[in-house]
């Protein structure tokens, strides 16, 4: 069965995640940010994903925005930080994320093919719109799906049906895409073909499935829907 429809993850996906700390630590007067930053995203990043995990399983579910403060409060502490400025600046960054630079050309080739695109999203639907717009993708994404309407965090079965009750498709037929190996590895256990944007190199998470492919990043994309 042909792929009909391309569905992203996000925040580390579409949009740079750690480009937030990186800017804030290139500005003027940030030296002691500066000497830590690359932890601290990490710290920021890492805390912010397990409070969505430990929200899920103890069904006390806020949006994505609360946790990323969580997250961003505990990574400045850890760091030895009490800097509210600093945390302000750090979370007017969030809303505009950069995309990875091969996120346009990527999107508008699959739009060209005639593809569906969208994005299925922990990130709340202001943060989605936000992000979208900072990146000026908006014309080339049919849906941004929040799990803001389900109330519960990836990799929760029923966030990834949503993508099939919205586009009225089978699970073979979307090719969904993320750099969370988690993510990828639980759509592949949806019934998704999947995608793997492993930047970084890590090691494939062990569980129950693993996603097909794995990709450096999203330049061929569009190729893989193409053949599938
Ligand atoms: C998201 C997170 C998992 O966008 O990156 O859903």
């Amino acid at each position: 069965m042909a792929i009909t429809t391309c569905i992203f993850d996000a925040y580390g996906t579409l949009f740079d995640v750690a480009a937030a700390a990186r800017i804030a630590a290139s500005e003027p007067g940030r030296e002691a940010f500066a000497e830590k930053w690359p932890q601290i995203a990490a710290d920021w990043r890492a805390k912010q994903l397990q409070y969505t995990w430990l929200r899920a399983v103890s069904d006390t579910h806020c949006d994505f925005w609360k946790v990323t403060q969580d997250g961003l409060d505990y990574a400045l502490e850890a760091a030895g930080l009490q800097d509210l400025v600093l945390r302000e600046r750090l979370l007017a960054l969030y809303w505009e994320l950069s995309a990875y630079p091969e996120v346009p050309k990527m999107l508008a080739a699959l739009k060209a093919a005639g593809m569906k695109t969208g994005i299925l999203s922990n990130g709340s639907p202001r943060m989605l719109s936000g992000a979208v717009e900072s990146a000026g993708i908006g014309d080339m994404l049919d849906a941004v799906l929040s799990v803001e309407k389900l109330g519960v965090f990836k990799p929760h079965p029923s966030i990834y049906r949503l993508v099939d009750g919205h586009f009225a498709v089978r699970p073979k037929q979307v090719l969904f895409v993320s750099s969370n190996g988690w993510d990828a590895a639980y759509g592949a256990h949806h019934g998704f073909h999947t995608v793997w944007v492993n930047r970084a190199g890590e090691p494939m998470d062990r569980l129950p499935t693993s996603p097909q492919h794995i990709m450096r990043d999203l330049t061929d994309i569009p190729q893989l829907a193409a053949r599938l």
